[in-house]
C-alpha cells in the first residue's frame, strides 16, 4: 500500500518541492494551502489556514474522508516576522505564534487521535536554526521556533509507546518565498536607525547568498524513510555554528555576528 504523507504549506518553498518530489516517488501526497486554487500541482491540495480554528476543523473533516492511513505529517506551514523586538508590536508577535507555534500544535493535536489509533506514524516539523540559537531582527520568529523545539521534545517521550516518531528539521537560510511572504515590524524608533540599517543590510546579504533548498529536501526525504530518526536535524550553514559551539563559547558566536553586522 502507498504511504500517505500530509504536508502543510505545500504551495511554495520547501513544502511545494518536497510534496512534488514525494508524489513523483510514488507516495500518496496531500498538501495544503490557504488558497489551494492558486497554483496547479500534481498532488491533492486541501484548504487550510493553520491560524484559524474553523479552517482546521473543516480541513480535518475533508482529510478523514480521504484517508484510511496516515504515515507522515510534515508540519511545514509558517512565515517570518522580521524586525527589531521593540519595534514589533505584541499583536504582531502574537500572530507569529498563532501560526508558527499554535497552528503547528493544533494540527498535531487534530491528527494525534488518528495516529494513536493506528499505532504508528511520524510527525516531522520544520523548525529553524533560529529555534536553536538566534540572530537580531528575529526575536518573535526565533521564539516561536524555540517554542516548537521545547514542545516536541516533551511530546517525543509521550508518543514512544504508540510508535509515533517526533522529528524536527532546523534549516538555516535557503532560497524560498519566505522573504516575499515575510511580515515586517510596524514600529520605528529613531534610536535604532543606525543599528536597524546595518541589521537589514546584513540580513539582505545573507538571504541573497542563501543556497537553493536542495539540502533541506534531501534531509526531509531521508527522514520520511528513516525507521528511527533522531530528534534534531539542523541543515545548512548553521551546522558549522552549532559544531563550533561545542568547542567555543556562546560569546564567541555573538562576537562573530556583531563583527559581521558591523561590516555594513
Ligand atoms: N527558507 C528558509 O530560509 C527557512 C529557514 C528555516 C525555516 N524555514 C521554515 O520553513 C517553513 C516553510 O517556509 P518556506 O521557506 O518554504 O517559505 P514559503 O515559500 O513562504 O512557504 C510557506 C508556506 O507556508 C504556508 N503558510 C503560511 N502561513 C500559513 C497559514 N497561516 N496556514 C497555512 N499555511 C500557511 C504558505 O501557504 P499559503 O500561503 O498558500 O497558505 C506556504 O506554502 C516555514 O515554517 C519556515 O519558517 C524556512
Amino acid at each position: 500500500m502507498k504511504q500517505t504523507i500530509l504536508i502543510t504549506g505545500a504551495s511554495s518553498g520547501f513544502g511545494l518541492i518536497i510534496a512534488t518530489k514525494l508524489h513523483e516517488s510514488g507516495y500518496n501526497v496531500i498538501g495544503t494551502s490557504r488558497n489551494p486554487g492558486k497554483i496547479q500541482v500534481p498532488f491533492k491540495m486541501l484548504a487550510l489556514d493553520i491560524a484559524n480554528d474553523s479552517s482546521i476543523k473543516s480541513f480535518s473533516n475533508e482529510l478523514f474522508k480521504l484517508i484510511s492511513q496516515l504515515d507522515v505529517l510534515i508540519n511545514n506551514a509558517g512565515y517570518y516576522l522580521s524586525g527589531l523586538a521593540e519595534e514589533t508590536t505584541i499583536e504582531q508577535g502574537k500572530q507569529q505564534f498563532e501560526t508558527n507555534f499554535w497552528g503547528t500544535v493544533k494540527i498535531t493535536n487534530e491528527l494525534l487521535p488518528f495516529f494513536r489509533k493506528q499505532r504508528f506514524g511520524k510527525i516531522i516539523s520544520i523548525g529553524s536554526i533560529t529555534g536553536l540559537l538566534n540572530f537580531p531582527s528575529a526575536s518573535y520568529y526565533g521564539a516561536s521556533k524555540h517554542a516548537l523545539e521545547g514542545y516536541y521534545k516533551s511530546l517525543r517521550f509521550e508518543l514512544n509507546e504508540f510508535n509515533i516518531k517526533i522529528v524536527m528539521v532546523e534549516p538555516s537560510g535557503f532560497k524560498t518565498n519566505i522573504i516575499n511572504s515575510s511580515v515586517n515590524a510596524v514600529g520605528k524608533i529613531d534610536d535604532y536607525d543606525t543599528y536597524r540599517n546595518k541589521v537589514e543590510a546584513f540580513a539582505k546579504d545573507l538571504f541573497e547568498k542563501a543556497p537553493e533548498p536542495t539540502a533541506v529536501i534531501k534531509k526531509l526525504l531521508e527522514l520520511v524513510e528513516a525507521k528511527n530518526p533522531k530528534f534534531s536535524n539542523p541543515v545548512g550553514k548553521g551546522n558549522s555554528i552549532l559544531l563550533a559551539l561545542q568547542y567555543f563559547s556562546y560569546k564567541s558566536f555573538e562576537n562573530a555576528i556583531i563583527k559581521n553586522i558591523n561590516r555594513f
